[in-house]
């Protein structure tokens, strides 16, 4: 079966060409970062614009990349939810109406599943069960993954998302969104222990997270400085900020590991290309002869391959076939 792969739910257009059979075949991606970078952060109507300029041009590119055309396309996938309605919309009515003139069935896809299934993209993927941590702009959970759709949520965030207050913090040091790599890159010129930040809910019992206060003290660190908040002194502060999210992820992964009996733990989600949070990870893994399993950097973020995939898994058991659509800008996975 040949999937085209459609991702719409935010700023980036992703296409993508999953085969059963052979696997990832092609994808592409068109990211909107700099047309939002102006105004500080995404601006949904400029989004769904531009998703609509790019997402056939793109169709058209993965086919011809891999030697295909749209007849030879069995089923269409795309992201139905979560994210901006107006972009999942584009995505939707677009998979739907080439669904409906090729006469081939769809599936909606889950954009966190999506995420949560991109590291089985990679050669020699985990087999189930495995511990999850998905974490994102708008998500952070550890999850206990059977199989495909059989996810057991371990843990959530109680307020904050670990991606959000990499951006949150990037606003308060003045850096350019999106947050997350300017904030590690930053970091990365800090020097250790100039400040301390709280590490929340580090020893609490449970796998929750709670990244709200962190940013609050980030923003206390900042109003102390006024006027003398130099490149130093947010390089450390990105430095500190950064230890203290890394640290409590690895922590509460460490734990849902344990809590589960599992050995093999993956991580996906923007936040997943954190070189930081991969070397901590990596390094106590080792120690307790874990396995840990990433997607490539490219997949850690929006991208129509994990969609095709998660598309093409799921349509082995359900498919859609009547076209009428909805999206859904709030789902739970
Ligand atoms: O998964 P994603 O592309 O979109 C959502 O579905 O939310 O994640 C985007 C999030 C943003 O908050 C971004 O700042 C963060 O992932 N991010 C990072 C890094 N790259 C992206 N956070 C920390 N370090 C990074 N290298
Ligand atoms: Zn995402």
């Amino acid at each position: 079966m040949l999937i085209l792969g459609i991702e719409s739910s935010c700023d980036e257009t992703g296409l993508a060409l999953y085969d059963t059979e052979q696997g990832l075949l092609t994808h592409a991606l068109h990211s909107q970062i700099d047309m939002h970078a102006a105004y500080g952060g995404v601006v949904p109507e400029l989004a769904s614009r531009d998703h609509i300029r790019r997402a056939l041009p793109l169709t058209q590119h993965v086919l011809e990349k891999a030697g295909k055309s749209l007849a030879d396309v069995d089923g269409i996938a795309y992201t139905q939810g979560p994210g901006l309605s107006g972009a999942l919309l584009v995505g939707t009515s677009i998979a739907e109406s080439l669904a409906f003139s090729l006469n081939v069935p769809t599936i909606g896809v889950h954009h966190l599943e999506g995420h949560l299934l991109a590291p089985l993209l990679e050669p020699n993927p985990p087999a189930f069960p495995f511990v999850a941590l998905l974490v994102s702009g708008g998500h952070t959970q550890l999850m206990r993954v059977s199989a495909i759709g059989d996810y057991e949520l371990l843990g959530d965030t109680l307020d904050d998302a670990a991606g959000e207050a990499f951006d949150k913090t990037a606003k308060l040091l003045d850096l350019s969104y999106p947050g997350g790599p300017a904030v590690s890159k930053l970091a990365n010129l800090g020097q250790p222990g100039t400040y301390q930040l709280p590490r929340p809910m580090l020893n609490s019992a449970d796998l929750n997270f709670s990244f709200s206060g962190l940013k609050t003290a980030v923003l206390t660190l900042v109003n102390q400085h006024g006027n003398t908040l130099d490149d130093v002194a947010r390089a450390n502060i990105a430095h500190e900020f950064q230890e203290a999210v890394t640290e409590v992820l690895t922590k509460k992964c460490m734990a849902a590991l344990r809590k589960t009996g599992l050995t093999q733990l993956i991580v996906s989600g923007g936040v997943g290309a954190n070189t930081r949070l991969r070397e901590r990870l990596n390094m106590v893994a080792k120690r307790r002869q874990y396995q840990v399993h990433y997607p490539r950097l490219e997949f850690c973020t929006d991208n129509g391959a994990m969609i095709a995939f998660a598309g093409a898994m799921r349509m082995q058991h359900a498919k859609q076939t009547d076209h009428s659509f909805t999206v859904r800008p709030r789902w739970d996975l």
